[in-house]
């Protein structure tokens, strides 16, 4: 069962892949969004502190114990607590992830939908309400979106069954640049569309009576999601990052990245938004609804240039959700190979079916699944919200816990500030570690409780 372990090149190359499973589908089409629902400047700035006040922390408990121990979920939680049942941590991080990337495989089933469209008819109508319902159609039909969630699922599991990383890997070091390129050129061109001012003045004007609870879960949940935390994904990756690495300018470095992405979806996708005249609102097909107007208005002054733009924008966002998703993916069949004595063949056949069944319902209660409700939500919101504010939160609580709590604090310390050789993280260690005793599990606990109530 034990590999030899492989180690990433140096510190670009651990941020890099770090980044490379954080920034996906979370970054631009679900930050926008939540931005959209849940009011604006108010929830971009409570998501702020939310990253630097919990999800950091939770990001560096989760490096540290991957980082010391070079193994795994289950792995380094058995060699931290021998004998504990902290190793059952292990399991949530094997559901979560599978209930996630049943959902997400729809929304990159939408991205590949809407790459087809890119290619061969295009974007041309940006008549006010036509994009939406065109959207709206689609997604509410139940053949079209299932394929395309088969196709992205399907693909998924090919690549995840030859366990070719290398070569995704690589295609990633291209397209992540390349999408970063893309969107800050569709949030400029976004900015100049007539109206677009209304957009960038949602954005940075706060309206402080949006701050409810209920935007504070969800801005927890989303930076959560955005970040991978909670469910073992940052700590395996960490697993792999050389012996005296920073961990502190590793986390810095992801967390930034990550949150410049989402600031950049969010002011390429708003003001758009606001020039024609969609709903904030709209929840998650917003950016869906979004793009093809932007695409449609550019098409009118340069046409080439709007395809081209549309066809790249389409490729990458797919190829970034398809590296999020293979790391989901293979959360479930390495616990299946490894724990369960599957065989890889096997437990790739097995995962597929699982996810694609969750999916399809998810998928289909946009359409004819519509009226059945969990909790008063509709599959796919019940999913999302089951994960982002509810398990991945639990995840994080028990990680900052374990790290604070139950793990040897002078190997926290070490881990921490390389052995103490780095000056600047020994200085700032007690103020991380107050953060991950006391306000980093307080503050998820309140959050916790009032989302049960709310
Ligand atoms: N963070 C990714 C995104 O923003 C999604 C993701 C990848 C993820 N791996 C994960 C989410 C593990 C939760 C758990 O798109």
């Amino acid at each position: 069962m034990e590999r030899r372990r492989e180690v990433f090149g140096g510190r670009s190359a651990a941020i890099f892949a770090l980044a490379g499973s954080a920034i996906g589908l979370g970054n631009i089409w679900r930050f926008p969004y939540m931005v959209g629902q849940t009011g604006g400047a108010a929830f971009i700035i409570i998501y702020l502190v939310c990253c630097l006040l919990l999800s950091l922390p939770i990001f560096l408990a989760e490096v540290i114990i991957g980082h010391r121990t070079h193994a795994g979920t289950f792995g380094a939680l058995e060699q931290l607590a021998p004998g504990t049942k902290w190793k059952w941590l292990g399991l949530l991080t094997v559901i979560s992830p599978l209930i996630i990337l049943s959902y997400y495989s729809v929304v990159g089933g939408w991205s590949i939908g809407y790459l087809w469209q890119s290619v061969t008819v295009g974007f041309h109508s940006s008549e006010l309400g036509a994009v939406s319902s065109a959207f709206g159609g689609f997604i509410s039909s139940a053949t079209g979106p299932l394929i395309c969630h088969t196709l992205f699922l399907a693909g998924c599991a090919v690549i995840v069954s030859a366990g070719v990383k290398s070569g995704i890997e690589r295609f990633n070091k291209i397209s992540m640049p390349l999408l970063f390129v893309l969107i800050v050129a569709i949030m400029v061109y976004s900015l100049t569309l007539p109206g677009a001012s209304a957009g960038v003045e949602y954005l940075v004007k706060p309206d402080f009576s949006k701050i409810t609870p209920s935007a504070v879960a969800d801005a927890m949940g989303q930076s959560f999601f955005s970040l991978s935390l909670g469910v073992g994904t940052i700590l395996t990756y960490a697993s792999y990052i050389k012996k005296n690495e920073n961990i502190l300018v590793t986390g810095l470095g992801t967390v930034g990245f990550d949150l410049l992405f989402a600031l950049i979806a969010g002011f390429a996708i708003m003001p758009a938004v606001f020039a024609a005249g969609i709903e904030p609102g709209a929840g998650p097909g917003l950016i869906f609804e979004t793009l093809p107007y932007i695409f449609a208005k550019m098409g009118a002054n340069v046409p080439w240039l709007s395809s081209v733009v549309a066809v790249l924008f389409f490729v990458t966002i797919v190829f970034a959700a398809f590296t999020s998703a293979i790391s989901m993916f293979e959360v479930g069949v390495a616990y299946l190979v490894e724990q369960r004595r599957m065989s890889r063949r096997k437990a790739v056949l097995l995962i597929f079916g699982g996810t694609w069944l969750l999916g399809a319902l998810c998928s289909l209660s946009f359409g004819p699944l519509a009226d059945v409700q969990l909790f008063g939500l509709s599959i796919f919101s019940f999913c999302d919200m089951l994960t982002s504010n509810f398990l991945m939160t639990f995840g994080g609580l028990l990680f900052v816990l374990f790290v604070g709590w139950k793990m040897d604090p002078a190997a926290v310390r070490d881990e921490f500030t390389c052995g103490g050789t780095e000056r600047f993280n020994c200085a700032v260690f007690g103020a991380f570690r107050f953060l991950l005793r006391y306000i980093a599990p307080i503050a998820i606990v309140i959050i916790f409780i009032t989302n049960f109530l709310a």
